[in-house]
């Protein structure tokens, strides 16, 4: 692999080619070749994506069936611009759990599956209120009902057990705050999913005879969606490769708005801005499954690659998090774990030259991302977040349910796309070499 530090920086010192213009050389050169790229993007389409993704789809858990139809749309954005697109399966198995309100509209509800709880496809009965799920708290009519019982006085053993013996077909344990915990209960011999206040909250508000549907499933692939667009200009091919990354799955029980639609979201638009441009390397823009679960997508991406392939990219641009409303995230930190490397330089210098030198912070020393499996093979790369300055905090809705739509900033997000966008053309556009 050859390094392309010296192109980055020497970059006002070449002739640039963009579109069908051959622009100046120096600063002037690069600013063109910036306004070539952030042109294109557009946040609107971001928000767009995102909304399909967090808002229509809602929570992605990895396996899921949520999960499988982000991808089917990530797919079918890619193959309308023109990619070769490639719906990347790998083996991942996970349990996971579901629950519907029934009414005039069904209400899915947020919520996890309970550890060991007995696999159904759908399980539908009327609900009980069960208060804290003690004997005497179950009604006359919870025999083939769901029993919706408060988190609070009795263990979940004791829950589960008095459920089952009072005959009911399910259970919903709502949680006294907004968070959803989860909980493993090795002898569950009835379905159980559990859920936040707000949730139970629902639930009760339905009232008697209100019913409900329980699915807990195990499912055991996931998968990748890879966009590839080879060099478009065979005179300027340098046979390198630029790998975009963003993960597209969410965890439990939250709509995961910021993380990761807002990443995905930016792929996507990124990707559509690159599609008519003349570049001198291909492109893949991979939306990676089940990181959430421990980078398993991203990881399995990297292991099948050749190591000729692994040789010739010299970049993994990762978005993670890029839309956050939260007041205190107000900068964009570029996660490495090898210092200054090509990307963060490369972000740094696009930032500068956008006007946003104060809103960037990189490198900062971090994983926990899908950079982490392209660096640990040599391959430059670095993740793209927004962090409270100085703390490095991320938003308080962080995986919470409360990481919806409403808690994302267009503003943020198109500062991130542009800095991504300026600085990922920086590496990929034509130029005299
Ligand atoms: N987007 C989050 C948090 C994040 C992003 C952390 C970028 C650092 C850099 C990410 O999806 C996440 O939650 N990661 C997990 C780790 C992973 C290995 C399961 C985490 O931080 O707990
Ligand atoms: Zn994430």
């Amino acid at each position: 692999m050859r390094t392309r530090i010296a192109a980055v920086t020497a970059a006002s010192t070449v002739l640039l080619m963009a579109s069908s213009t051959i622009a100046v050389a120096g600063p002037q050169a690069q600013d063109a070749a910036d306004r070539v790229i952030t042109g294109r993007v557009h946040t609107h389409r971001i928000m767009e994506h995102i909304e399909t993704l967090s808002v229509d789809i809602g929570p992605r858990v990895a396996s899921s069936v949520e999960e499988a139809a982000a991808a089917d749309y990530i797919a079918d954005q890619f193959a309308s611009m023109g990619y070769d697109v490639e719906i990347q399966e790998f083996p991942y198995a996970n349990t996971i759990g579901y629950a519907t309100l029934h009414g005039s509209t069904d209400e899915r509800l947020l919520t996890r599956v309970g550890g060991s709880s007995p696999l159904t496809d759908g399980v539908r009965a009327p609900v009980v209120d069960a208060g804290f799920g003690a004997p005497g708290d179950f009604p006359a009519d919870t025999a083939g009902s769901i029993a919706l019982i408060q988190r609070g006085q009795e263990t979940f053993v004791d829950m589960l057990a008095n459920a089952t013996a009072a005959g009911a077909v399910g259970v919903m344990i709502a949680n006294n705050t907004w968070n959803i915990f989860s909980v493993n209960v090795s002898n569950a011999q009835i379905p159980f999913v559990t859920m936040n206040d707000e949730a139970g909250e629902q639930v009760r508000a339905a009232g008697d005879g209100a019913e409900a549907t329980l699915r807990v499933e195990r499912h055991t692939t996931s998968q990748n969606v890879i966009a590839t667009q080879p060099a478009s200009n065979p005179r300027y091919d340098t046979g390198e490769a630029v790998v975009f990354v963003a993960h597209y799955d969410s965890v439990p029980a939250s709509p995961g708005a910021n993380d990761n639609a807002s990443g995905t979201a930016t792929l996507i638009e990124l990707a559509r801005a690159y599609a008519a441009l003349p570049t001198s390397m291909e492109l893949r823009f991979v939306a990676a499954g089940a990181e959430e679960v421990g980078l398993v997508g991203a990881r399995y991406y990297v292991n099948q690659l050749p190591q000729d392939d692994i040789d010739r990219i010299v970049a993994n641009f990762n978005m993670d998090m890029t839309g956050t409303a939260g007041e205190a995230q107000s900068m964009l930190y570029v996660n490495t774990l090898d210092g200054d490397n090509l990307v963060a330089q490369s972000s740094r210098a696009a930032a500068q030259r956008l006007g946003y030198g104060d809103r960037i912070f990189a490198p900062f020393h971090r994983g926990a991302s899908d950079h982490v499996p392209f660096h640990d093979v040599g391959i430059p790369a670095a993740n793209h977040i927004w962090r409270e300055p100085g703390t490095a905090q991320l938003e308080p809705w962080y995986h919470t349910p409360h990481d919806t739509i409403d808690n994302v900033s267009e503003e943020r997000l198109r500062i991130a796309a542009r800095i991504l966008a300026a600085s990922s053309y920086d590496v990929i556009r034509p130029v005299r070499r």
